[in-house]
């Protein structure tokens, strides 16, 4: 079986609906094709400043939803990044064959450190692709299911696995992003010409699956749409229906031109309504799941244990191959 790999962070409150259509799905369906490790990225997390109470809570609450969402820990290692230390290990030595120039063109680094402040960004922040490349090669990942903000890490890595093996002798497996073309960008429901995000979104157009059920209904049925009155899939000319449309097509594995027809002539509001009930059907039990994880803390517990237990094997045997090659001295 090829291998995926793909890490999500917690955030507080919940995974919105960009993180579970451009992603999270993606980690549910591969599991049954890969040999498919997930993982709750708290080193990450911490480039930005973290409540340590809240940080733990929002790792819990990510697992939680990782489970709600359909991952089964039968068919895929999850774990929390922090419990395998290699990450940061195998980061350090990215970080060494990393150009400063190379990191500089980070766009994600880019657009966060300028909204920040070059006062309040922090040195983590800047290595955060270096790390997320780690993450990556320490299980020879074959497929990284990721959202189209993601493609650039990736292509870093790819760049970074070519060099190591390319300096060291191959070590790596050079890993392709999965991106699916449907659902790798879901707009803001206000703006859709914004990438949906707890930092960029309004609140009324950022989907969070955890929000009361009626609340998401709401932001449904007063999404922005499109000036004129036909339902077409047209992002360019029409980005708010298409978005819709997207999101509608997804949640019911119905296709985008079924939805065309059968909302011809009937105008935005009967889509709306509509796609408000999907999203209700939806975030409803997915809510009810979450909430019966959190409340069963040993079995989330065990969950990453053994998950913790699985990568770490796969994960050492890579850095010891890449310290090998490097010339470190082995530890007698
Ligand atoms: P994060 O936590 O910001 O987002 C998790 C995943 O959600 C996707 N995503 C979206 N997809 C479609 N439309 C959107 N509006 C949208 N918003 C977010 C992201 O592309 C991502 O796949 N750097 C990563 C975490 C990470 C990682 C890794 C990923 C750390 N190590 C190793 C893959 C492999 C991140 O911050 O994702």
């Amino acid at each position: 079986r090829p291998r995926a790999l793909s890490g999500i962070q917690p955030t507080a409150g919940s995974f919105h609906l960009g993180n579970y259509l451009g992603a999270v799905r993606q980690y549910v369906a591969l599991q049954e094709t890969h040999d498919a490790f997930y993982m709750v990225v708290d080193l990450h997390a911490i480039t930005v400043p973290q409540d340590p109470a809240d940080l733990r809570a929002n790792t819990r609450l990510a697992v939680a939803q990782l489970l709600a969402a359909g991952l089964d820990p039968q068919r895929c290692t999850l774990f929390v990044q922090s419990h395998v230390p290699e990450h940061a290990q195998l980061g350090w030595v990215m970080n060494c064959i990393t150009g400063f120039g190379e990191a500089s063109r980070m766009t994600q680094f880019k657009d966060k450190s300028a909204k920040q402040g070059a006062d309040r960004t922090t040195v983590g922040l800047f290595t955060y692709p270096v790390l997320q490349v780690a993450d990556i090669l320490l299980y020879q990942a074959d497929a990284v299911p990721v959202g189209e903000d993601q493609r650039q890490h990736i292509e870093l890595t790819r760049d970074l696995a070519e060099r190591f093996n390319g300096r060291f002798g191959h070590t790596f497996t050079v890993p392709s992003p999965h991106i699916v073309k449907e659902t790798a960008k879901i707009y803001d429901l206000q703006d859709p010409t914004v990438k949906m995000s707890k930092s960029a979104s309004t609140p009324k157009g950022l989907v969070n699956l955890l929000d009361e059920p009626k609340v998401t209904a709401k932001k449904v049925r007063s999404a922005v749409t499109d000036t004129g009155s036909e339902i077409v899939f047209d992002p360019a000319g029409k980005p708010g229906v298409s978005n819709l449309l997207t999101i509608f097509a997804t949640l019911t594995g119905t296709p985008v031109a079924d939805l065309e027809n059968r909302y011809a002539g009937k105008g935005y509001g009967a889509l709306k309504t509509d796609l408000a009930d999907v999203m209700v059907d939806f975030v409803t039990p997915f809510k009810e799941r979450t909430q019966a994880y959190l409340e069963d803390p040993e079995t989330l517990d065990s969950v990453l244990a053994a998950g913790a237990e699985k990568a770490r094997a796969v994960a050492a045997e890579t850095l010891a191959a890449a310290y090998d090659r490097i010339g470190f001295l082995p530890a007698k």
